[in-house]
């Protein structure tokens, strides 16, 4: 086994008394020797856990390794280095890691060269690092949050040096502009604005993990807005955990506000933001989300409890009444404003009426969305030192309480939101079934419609016909292109070949037999999602063929082949007039 060399390793109790401001570094980005020729014909393989923090984190790290010359794979199997991006904010997603590290274990014994790396949120917990090391002792490099940028050389050391390497900064944190980054979507970007986080809520382990809160310059912040505008990018999400406080290190009276609308001026089709803290959302913030028609009317604001003494133990620095006022002041200044929230249930000692002021507090925001989380001790936080007397059993029924309370909500805003006309920014073919597209609602809502597959990373509009609890189904409504063709149409109508094209049409329209088949068409659509939601492959591959069916009969139905013939000759004779005219 190769030799351990620990260069440092983190310190949790520093964190709270740090004091040292964060240094601006601009990187040259130098491409070690070692790490060129190594990089040579192999290829990287990154699975992060986490949140948006860590995901743009993996882009960066994508970013160095491209530049160094290794191409990427998602195949565990094919990977000549492995980096595994770890999460530490519940037990449960510490857990998931320990299966990922282990799937590397034969890369090991296929290539002595194969290296696996450990980073991310887990290795900043003191005695993580150590802990891995003992339980899997082929990883080969392991460093943390502040160090993603020193990637290449944390590589080039553990090449040159044939040492393992454990190397975790534990520290305020810097901001370092520059940085390489391969982004994981060519239409959907995230911009860090702030990094770390000083609120210290007594359960959380983040202000541990990354650091000192900092701010980003403005000018580097839209620097990289601009130029995710000019590739096309479709939408941008501020990224901080607490995006309110940002500026306030500045001390120049720069705000969250001033830099949400300076974004918005770039004129990104749809900025989003998160996290946004309860305590410090200024009335600044609703102002400049309510001018721009570009700002998705949407805010995530994570409550956490429904009850004072909670919040009060949970250092929240919010009461409900402060909550709800705010919630209110918001729905006041954007009647449509969306809102989601973050909740955790089974807090130490929570008791029930303390649970209960939760499902109240729920019922009367109704929000459009909600994370729902166990509590989930951390080490080194002041919350795990606390007494808990509340069962697993008892937090289990009280999650699935809060569940169908939070539903119930979900449900009536998606029910409100049909027969209306909805943005969409498109993602792509549904997983399921090629013929179905989905996207997002500015509020957030998955919406699937069926429509061509190039509309993949465009808005579309599109009117809702069905409501489900945590979907939409759709159809698109036509664009200003169509609008314009109908009102060309409308001059034309007097051509016979016109008058003859639409003659067929209204037979089409009005014939029974092609109406039931239409009808057939749609309800087999609908039977599609609702299998492919709710998992039934059976019920799906049945209405697939049911829906296939349907087509072919009215494709091949001699009305619709009256039309298509009409139609032809009809495209034949405008094609002549618009050569006429050009
Ligand atoms: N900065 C953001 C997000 C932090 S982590 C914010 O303040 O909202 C995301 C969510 O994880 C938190 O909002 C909280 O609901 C949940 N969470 C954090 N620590 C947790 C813990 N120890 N147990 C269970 N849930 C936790
Ligand atoms: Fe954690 Fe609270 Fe900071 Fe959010 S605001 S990251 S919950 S400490
Ligand atoms: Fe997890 Fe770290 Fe984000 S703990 S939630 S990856 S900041």
């Amino acid at each position: 086994m190769p030799k351990k060399l620990f260069k440092s390793l983190p310190d949790m109790s520093k964190a709270r008394n740090r004091v040292d401001m964060p240094t601006l570094r601009r990187d040259e980005i130098v491409v070690p020797q070692e790490v060129e020729a190594f990089a040579k014909g192999r290829k990287f393989f990154i699975k992060t856990f986490g949140c948006q923090a860590n995901v743009r984190d993996e882009e960066i790290m994508a970013g160095y390794l491209e530049l160094a010359g290794f191409s990427r794979t998602q195949d565990h199997g094919q990977a000549d280095l492995a980096i595994i991006n770890t999460c530490a904010v519940r037990e449960n997603a510490e857990e998931k890691v320990y299966g990922e590290i282990g799937k590397f274990k034969a890369n090991h014994l296929r290539d002595k060269r194969f290296t696996l790396a450990v980073c991310g949120c887990m290795m900043q917990e003191e005695g993580k690092a150590k802990e891995l090391i003992a339980r899997y002792p082929y990883i080969n490099i392991i460093f943390g949050t502040h160090n993603v940028p020193e990637i290449l050389d944390l590589l080039a050391e553990h090449i040159r040096s044939k040492k393992d390497l454990v190397d975790i900064l534990s520290f305020p944190g810097d901001i370092v502009e520059n940085l390489p980054s391969t982004r994981l979507d060519d239409y959907k970007a995230f911009v860090n604005i702030t990094y770390g986080c000083d609120k210290f809520c007594t359960y959380c382990i983040v202000p541990y993990t990354r650091g000192r809160e900092r701010s980003r310059a403005v000018s580097d912040i839209l620097d990289e807005c601009r130029k995710l505008v000019e590739e096309g990018y479709q939408e941008i999400t501020l990224l901080g955990q607490n995006v309110n406080s940002y500026g306030k290190d500045f001390g120049d009276g720069t705000s969250f506000a001033t830099i949400l609308e300076e974004v918005a001026k770039l004129g990104i089709p749809r900025l989003r933001f998160m996290t946004s803290h309860p305590w410090d959302f200024s009335e600044d913030m609703l102002q400049v989300i309510a001018k721009y028609p570009n700002i998705a009317k949407c805010i995530h604001l994570p409550v956490q409890s429904g009850n004072d003494e909670v919040l009060r133990r949970m250092g929240r620095r919010y009461s409900c009444k402060d909550y709800l006022d705010l919630v209110d002041k918001i729905r006041r200044i954007i009647p449509d404003c969306a809102l989601t929230t973050d909740i955790i249930v089974g807090f130490p000692d929570e008791t029930l009426e303390q649970f209960e002021d939760t499902l109240t507090l729920c019922e009367e925001v109704q929000y459009d969305g909600a994370f729902t989380f166990i509590y989930s001790p951390r080490n080194g936080t002041p919350a795990a030192k606390m007494a808990d007397n509340v069962t697993d059993q008892e937090k289990h029924e009280r999650f699935d309480r809060l569940v169908k309370v939070i539903e119930q909500g979900v449900s009536a805003h998606a029910k409100e939101m049909v027969g209306k006309t909805y943005r969409v920014l498109v993602d792509g073919p549904s997983k399921k079934d090629a013929g179905m597209l989905s996207g997002y609602t500015e509020s957030g809502k998955l919406v699937h419609f069926p429509g061509p597959a190039q509309l993949k990373g465009h808005m579309a509009d599109v009117r809702i016909l069905e409501s489900h609890t945590f979907s939409l189904i759709g159809e698109l409504v036509e664009d200003p292109w169509i609008t314009l063709a109908r009102d060309l149409r409308a001059s034309l109508l007097e051509e016979p070949l016109a008058k003859e094209y639409f003659a067929c049409k209204r037979q089409v329209e009005e014939d029974p037999g092609l109406i039931e088949l239409r009808k057939k068409i749609q309800d087999a659509q609908r039977d599609m999602v609702r299998f492919a939601e709710a998992g039934n492959d059976v019920g799906y591959a049945k209405a697939k063929k049911a829906y296939k069916d349907a087509q072919d009969a009215y494709q091949n139905h001699p009305l619709v082949q009256n039309l298509l013939s009409a139609g032809g000759e009809l495209r034949n004779e405008l094609m002549t007039l618009m050569e006429a005219l050009s």
